[in-house]
């Protein structure tokens, strides 16, 4: 194969005097046009092929057209991470790099102008339903941590996203990037690829597992510690940095994480030379000041960072897990101690991985062992090049016994097969749904047809046969509420939601088909889909809708129950609507991420309700004890935090109250605007138009964390709620009302300097908002109909009271 100079010569740039073995092999055996499945090991460098066969495609020498590439993550935190290295690699060649992840339902077009476009594989599943005719542009596609066609929801989404592009494009480039994997040869031959498969890795990586002080790896050799310390991973995070090293431990709950890396600064703490100490010092002031309000779990992480350590789990921000593995990689942090979520994909220069409890908890199935795959990325962030002579990864074993298990399973044991996860029916409904309103299918044989194409399909070794269509029955339209009713009816049927999640245990004994024909049904009497002459297969405006959206079908149907539902109490004088209402009614969305209710919660939660009882759609019979109401405190928790924080409860104290971390509150709060968004847009659809700006204001509330009197402010650049409630403090209540301002009172106020004043009165010129603001004349049906501090009251004392609901 012809590697173009350019490429040489970037290599060159790179410092990267010669290929990997791995390397060469893949470029040799890969041709223009080809598929390619490069399953090595952790760290073998499958990036740097993907990137040449990205750079080649796209420059497509010889011909007119110049190509386009679109490189898939599984995670956001890989998607930045790799988005920045392309940059840094490409843009000095003449390459144009991009990157997309979040907001489903808007697409930016112009990201198809780029070379190279990163993006979520949830980000492309959305592009393909609203825009198949820009994925067409695509020449080449890296799909990195193929894998993960495994994962029981997720996988479903990849599986479906390479189904679409091969049948939308079928000369598209697919160039899968996978660990090393029992059956790639399956996978390889699913997407008519060429495989290579090897074991070798650049830098050693030894993997064992520890028990009475002493390492017994793999290969038969052992390590003997003589240090007189009891507990394992101290003893073995001394032994690291002592040697100059540096350590990544994983465990498998943020409170064990938590707890090891306060642990860990007691070992730590001797070892740093005063100029170190001083460095660090800045390091956790740094990290103070990172976000404009920090929870304890973020003082705790600065106290630790003093002295060369950290945890990282999903309760932090983005930015300060970023923070940690930036200051990881600089080794400005010792050693950190984390959960699981930081295994995938990410370069960290930690010379021993350290891994203390394999196992992981889900509500349906307790404490289960974690797959030999995920075992083998955590071991796999040992040992990567550029940062050590070598790698090891212990795992850390109770007793004799566990520790020849775990040498069987674990260390020497081989990683399982991938399964595709297509007949989960949790998932079918949405995903036939968006296959039909994109267009790839329009009948029920193209049903069929298409996903005859898919790995599940070449996996099982079947054509799926076409079962009779019964006619669908359509959902009637007339209320169906009535006075005294039963209100629990109308609870959801749960699927797959978020922290506080109930895996459906997925029977396998429905064949594909039937569920097909359920998940059409379904679609055909929710109205979602219609079906015309012939049996030709149409989308709805309302299943449009809901595609674009990126909602499940069901949160649809759920939403259209509580409208009815309200329409009815209303009419019955029987219901008091205001936010709580509504963010009550979203948290019961199948879409909604869940929080954990510990039992400490329940008085509390019960209280709350209390207080808003006449608020609630749903209301129930509520007692700290009642069993039956599994789902009832999780969605109850989420509308206590959800309404706490657009009243401008400092996030410090929801944290705490509510025990939640920043992280976490910020993913409820992100889950929770999408689904008011979501609600927003479907109200003309359910003929309920009167809520719509309510809703829109909800959904501006909820991302600012702002009261109702904030939300104009908040729409000013470089203003937050911090700074709006500061302004509106002192008298200035609207975006005229700043511009008005004198620049020399401006910088008198907290947060303000001179340099913020100078940025927010160049955007206040420009006329330029964050957001657009629903007209003023709306304004007062939102206050009185949806929220219960009306405007031109006095604001209540933030404070007693909101802290007394807990
Ligand atoms: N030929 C090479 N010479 C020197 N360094 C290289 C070479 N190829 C890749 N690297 C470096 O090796 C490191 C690991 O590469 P990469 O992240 O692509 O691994 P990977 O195979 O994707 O691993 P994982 O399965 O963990 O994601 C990177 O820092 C990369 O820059
Ligand atoms: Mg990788």
């Amino acid at each position: 194969m012809d590697i173009p100079p350019l490429i040489w010569n970037y290599l060159h740039t790179l410092g990267i005097s010669e290929l990997y073995a791995p390397q060469v092999k893949a470029l040799r055996e890969w041709m223009p046009g080809k598929n390619l499945i490069l399953a090595i090991p952790t760290a073998a460098g499958k990036t740097l092929v993907a990137e040449l066969i990205m750079v080649i495609t796209i420059l497509n020498q010889g011909n007119e057209r110049r190509g386009k590439a679109l490189y898939l993550t599984p995670l956001k935190a890989l998607a930045t991470e790799k988005y920045h290295s392309f940059k840094d690699h490409w843009v000095s060649f003449g390459l144009t790099i991009t990157f997309s992840t979040g907001d489903f339902d808007h697409i930016d077009q112009a990201l198809f102008s780029h070379d190279i476009i990163v993006m979520t594989n949830e980000k492309a599943d959305s592009v393909l339903r609203t825009h198949p005719d820009l994925m067409q542009r695509i020449t080449c596609i890296v799909v990195d941590e193929i894998h993960l066609l495994n994962d029981e929801t997720r996988g479903v989404t990849l599986e479906l996203v390479l189904t679409k592009i091969r049948k939308l494009t079928p000369t598209v480039q697919i160039i899968g990037l996978s660990a090393t994997i029992n059956n790639a040869g399956e996978l390889a031959s699913w997407l008519d690829a060429i495989l290579i498969q090897d074991e070798w890795r650049p830098v050693k990586l030894k993997e064992g597992v520890f028990y009475d002080h002493k390492i017994a790896f793999a290969d038969g050799s052992e390590k003997i510690f003589t240090y007189p310390i009891a507990d394992p991973m101290e003893l073995l995070l001394k032994d690291t940095v002592k040697g100059g090293g540096q350590v990544l431990a994983f465990l498998s709950t943020r409170r064990n994480a938590m707890v090891a890396a306060k642990k860990f600064t007691h070992v730590i703490e001797p070892l740093l030379s005063e100029e170190i100490r001083h460095h660090s010092l800045q390091v956790a002031n740094d990290f103070e000041n990172l976000e404009t309000e920090n929870s304890p779990q973020a003082h705790q992480l600065a106290g630790l960072l003093q002295f060369g350590v950290a945890f990282h789990h999903a309760g932090l921000t983005y930015a300060q897990r970023t923070f940690v593995e930036n200051h990881f990689r600089q080794r400005n942090i010792l050693a950190i101690a984390a959960t699981p979520t930081l295994a995938a994909g990410i370069n960290t220069p930690a010379r021993r991985v350290i891994i203390k409890g394999l196992e992981r908890f889900s509500m349906a199935k307790g404490n289960q062992e974690i797959p030999v795959i995920e075992y083998k990325q955590m071991a796999g962030r040992a040992g990567r090049p550029g940062f050590d002579p070598y790698g090891e990864a212990v795992i850390i074993a109770r007793n004799p016994t566990h520790s020849d298990e775990l040498m069987e399973k674990y260390v020497r044991g081989t990683p399982e097969d991938i399964t595709s996860k297509l007949n989960n029916e949790a998932e079918l409904k949405s995903h036939l749904l968006g296959t039909i309103a994109s267009g790839f299918v329009r009948s029920w044989e193209e049903v069929i047809a298409f996903f005859n194409l898919s790995f599940f399909s070449f996996q099982n070794k079947m054509n799926l046969k076409q079962p009779t269509r019964k006619k669908a029955k359509i959902t009637k339209d007339e209320s169906i509420v009535s006075s005294g009713e039963d209100y629990s009816k109308y609870v959801r049927n749960y699927g797959d939601v978020g922290s506080y999640s109930i895996q459906k245990v997925v029977s396998r004994e429905k064949k594909l088909e039937e569920r097909l024909h359920d998940a059409l049904s379904y679609l055909i009497s929710e109205k979602m889909v219609q079906e015309g002459e012939g049996g030709a297969l149409e989308v709805t405006l309302l299943g449009q809708k809901i595609s674009q959206l990126y909602i499940k079908p069901e949160s649809a149907v759920e939403f259209r129950a509580t409208l009815r539902v309200i329409s009815q109490r209303r009419a019955m004088h029987d219901i008091k609507l205001t936010t709580i209402s509504f963010l009550h009614a979203t948290s019961r969305f199948p879409d909604s991420y869940l929080p954990y209710v510990a039992e400490t919660d329940k008085d509390g939660l019960c209280k709350f309700f209390q207080d808003h009882a006449n608020e609630f759609v749903f209301p129930r019979k509520l007692r700290p004890t009642s069993s039956d109401l599994e789902y009832y405190f999780p969605e109850l928790k989420l509308c206590a935090i959800l309404f706490r924080w657009i009243r401008e409860t400092p996030e410090e104290r929801l944290a705490s109250d509510l025990n939640v971390g920043s992280g976490d509150i910020r993913r409820f709060v992100e889950t929770a605007e999408w689904l008011v968004h979501a609600a927003e847009v479907l109200c003309p659809s359910f003929h309920f138009t009167k809520w719509e700006t309510g809703l829109k204001r909800l959904a501006i509330r909820l991302k600012y964390g702002c009261s109702e009197e904030l939300v104009s402010l908040v729409s000013i650049y470089n203003i937050g709620r911090v700074r709006g409630r500061i302004l509106f403090k002192a008298g200035y209540k609207t975006p005229d009302d700043v511009s008005r301002a004198n620049d020399a009172d401006l910088i008198k106020l907290p947060t303000f300097g001179p340099e913020i004043v100078t940025r927010i009165k160049q955007s206040l010129a420009t006329g330029i908002m964050k957001i657009h603001i629903p007209r003023s004349e709306s304004k007062l049906q939102t206050s009185n109909e949806l929220d219960s501090n009306p405007r031109g009251k006095k604001p209540k004392k933030r404070g007693g009271t909101e802290r007394a609901l807990f």
